[in-house]
């Protein structure tokens, strides 16, 4: 059984994942709880459940429906976590609009789509990391990980307005580091090439076209699955890597080199 990681004064240590309802983020969930962590899962369908198959398992948790975008649910959610006892220790930015998506050529895209994208792929986790820092700064510090992709680094087609918030994923990781460094939080990003998560499989036409390319873009030729990113956020999210920040661990078989 995983020992509970606490502060001196006993307080269970707490990690807050979003979207950690379903694929890689509870993937994510799952190895922090491992790791010692209490993980608050946030997402807006099935957090509940996801925290339950964790709590069954022996781990803490709890979950939380919440949408990332709206500071109402993060002022609600970050009050119970602190009013239970718990010491928050770090966030992953993990939900995003993604699994499901259309795929559109450019032309088609609308203002409409572009901004729903932006608006829960950049600024929910920029909302997230706003709402967190008093908490960890409080705390001597912390840890925050973002959920970027390979997609900005390549450049594919279908998607530009996802590629497009990604990449501004990796432009707020770099900008935050260097805001947050002097209060103790590191903030890095993980980039993932395209897993099989439950989700992606939402919609046939996405993983029709990016399983063969990416598999075979790879040194390593194979499928990429939610469990190849556990050790990224675990290592990111434990004092191993507490004096690295504003980086982008790229986690794809060896199919883009930094
Ligand atoms: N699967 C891939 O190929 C891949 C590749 C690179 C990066 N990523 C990134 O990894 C992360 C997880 O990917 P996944 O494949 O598990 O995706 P997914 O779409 O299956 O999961 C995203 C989760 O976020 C939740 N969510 C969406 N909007 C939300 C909101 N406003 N508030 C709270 N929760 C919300 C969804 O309900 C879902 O549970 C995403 O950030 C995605 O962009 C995925």
């Amino acid at each position: 059984m995983t020992s509970l990681k606490t502060t001196k004064d006993g307080s269970e240590l707490a990690v807050v994942v979003t979207g950690g309802a379903r694929g890689i983020g509870h993937a994510f969930a799952q190895r922090l709880a491992q790791d010692g962590f209490h993980v608050a899962i946030v997402d807006t369908v099935g957090a509940e459940d996801s925290a339950l198959q964790l709590v069954r398992a022996g781990f803490s948790a709890k979950g939380y429906t919440a949408n990332v975008t709206k500071a109402d649910d993060w002022d609600m959610l970050l009050n119970d976590l602190v009013s239970s006892g718990k010491t928050l220790h770090g966030l992953v930015n993990n939900a995003a609009m993604f699994a499901g998506m259309e795929m559109l050529n450019f032309e088609q895209v609308t203002r409409d789509e572009w901004l729903q994208v932006m608006e829960v792929n950049t600024y929910g986790p920029f909302l997230a990391i706003q709402k967190v820092t008093p908490l960890l700064a409080a705390n001597g510090g912390g840890a925050i990980v973002n959920m970027a992709s390979t997609a900005p680094l390549k450049g594919i087609t279908g998607m530009p307005h996802y590629v497009s918030s990604k990449g501004a994923v990796i432009a707020m990781t770099r900008s935050l580091a260097r805001e947050l460094g002097d209060r103790g939080i590191n903030v890095n990003a993980i980039a993932p090439g395209f897993t099989l998560s439950e989700g992606v499989f939402l919609n046939k036409e996405q993983v029709e076209k990016f399983r063969d390319i990416g598999k075979n873009a790879r040194a390593m030729k194979r499928d990429q699955l939610p469990q190849d990113l556990q050790g990224a956020v675990s290592f990111l999210m434990g004092l191993d890597s507490s004096f690295m920040t504003g980086q982008t661990l790229v986690v794809d078989g060896g199919a883009y080199f930094v």
